[in-house]
């Protein structure tokens, strides 16, 4: 007989992208296809207030969740019936949004009788590189870079993660936004920042003319608070001449935050016997950074495997929900009702079965 497959509804709405997608899993295995998904990114809602204003996001996802999941499944042929399973985002990440995500997964299991499961959002990003990439295989290294978190971990296994470091103040992708909002960028200005970086930027060309703080030499964590201190006191500085030297700037920058992420991987990769890295969030798009990870040796010289998600699957998306939705279902059963409970503030090493 052959096994039924394993239909997973993912549902994103921790931050400002409201996210749904259909996956199919087979019953034997870890792999799973996206049959399809679809996002309402809400960040021209959020710009004239040069950053996330939650009681607006929250009230944009009670619309968009369900005209997004009635349009997926239309589009892509299938009905509630046909789902064995709802994941939906439950923390970390704005109350009210969460909330509207988790009630909206509620309602949809009432009429359905469905499980749901309450899933973690930095899990979410720390395997969907698995989805990406079917030859990646636990364990690997994963640098986990947006805009609320930076982690590096070591990923043994679905929910076996060991935290080697963490930012003290703020994330990457954070650093990337406040630095470009320094040099006059839009919110969210990290990917503008990178992309001017980039065009800007030959070779090390840039260090001699900026000298920038060393982000987190000494420290076993990350920081980057400092850098943002540095850049103001620089953009003051230029003055007149800033819109000149934007390009030169932002190329410092960029390095000086890859750099910090580098250093801290390559020190790891040194230590420990890693063979796979994996760099996963909306930070993870960055091609500099992309670059300098996969150039990056073991201490004998060996080479190491370096995977990424799809641009699409670097950002928040409904896909990586489902994914870890899938995979728990398949190996630890129906959750418990305690996986709903909304955990606006919950690290990867508080996750349980
Ligand atoms: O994963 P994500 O969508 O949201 C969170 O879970 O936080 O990441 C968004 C972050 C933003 O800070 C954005 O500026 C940054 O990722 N980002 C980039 C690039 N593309 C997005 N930062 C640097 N270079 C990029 N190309
Ligand atoms: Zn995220």
């Amino acid at each position: 007989m052959v096994a039924r497959p394993i239909l997973i509804l993912g549902i994103e709405s921790s931050c400002d992208e409201s996210g749904v997608a259909l996956l199919e899993f087979s019953a034997d295995s870890n792999r799973a296809r996206v049959i399809g998904e679809k996002l309402y990114t809400q960040i021209s809602i959020h710009q004239e207030y040069g950053g996330v204003v939650p009681e607006l996001a929250a009230r944009e996802h009670l619309t968009a969740l369900p005209l997004l999941t009635d349009a997926l499944l239309k589009e892509v042929g299938y009905s509630l019936s046909q789902l064995s399973a709802i994941a939906v985002t439950s923390g970390p990440g704005l109350k009210g949004c969460l909330m509207v995500g988790v009630d909206f997964a509620r309602g949809l299991a009432l009429a359905t009788e469905l499980p749901v499961f309450g899933v973690n959002h930095i899990e979410g990003h720390c395997l969907v590189p698995m989805l990406d990439n079917p030859e990646l295989t636990f364990p690997y290294l994963a640098l986990v870079v947006s805009g609320g978190h930076t982690e590096l971990l070591a990923v043994r296994g679905v929910s076996e993660y060991e935290i080697i470091a963490r930012t003290g103040d703020d994330a990457a992708g954070e650093a990337f936004d406040k630095s470009a909002n320094l040099l006059g960028f839009g919110y969210p200005g990290g990917a503008k920042l990178a992309k001017l970086a980039d065009a800007t930027r030959s070779d090390a060309e840039w260090s001699t003319k900026y000298q920038l703080p060393k982000v987190m030499r000494e420290q076993s964590g990350f920081s980057f608070s400092g850098l943002k201190t540095a850049i103001s006191l620089l953009v003051k500085r230029e003055g007149e001449s800033l819109s000149t030297r934007r390009g030169e700037i932002a190329a410092a920058i960029q390095e000086s935050i890859i750099e910090a992420l580098v250093d801290k991987v390559t020190q790891v990769v040194q230590e420990r016997d890693i063979s796979r890295i994996v760099v996963t969030g909306g930070v993870a798009a960055n091609r500099r950074l992309r670059e300098r990870i996969g150039q990056l040796s073991t201490a004998d010289g060996s080479g190491v495997r370096t995977f990424f998600p799809t641009l699409a699957h670097c950002t928040d998306n409904a896909a990586m929900i489902a994914y870890v939705g899938g995979l728990r279902f398949t190996r630890f059963g129906i959750p418990s009702k305690e996986s709903l409970k909304i955990r606006p503030r919950w690290g990867l090493e508080e996750l349980s079965v």
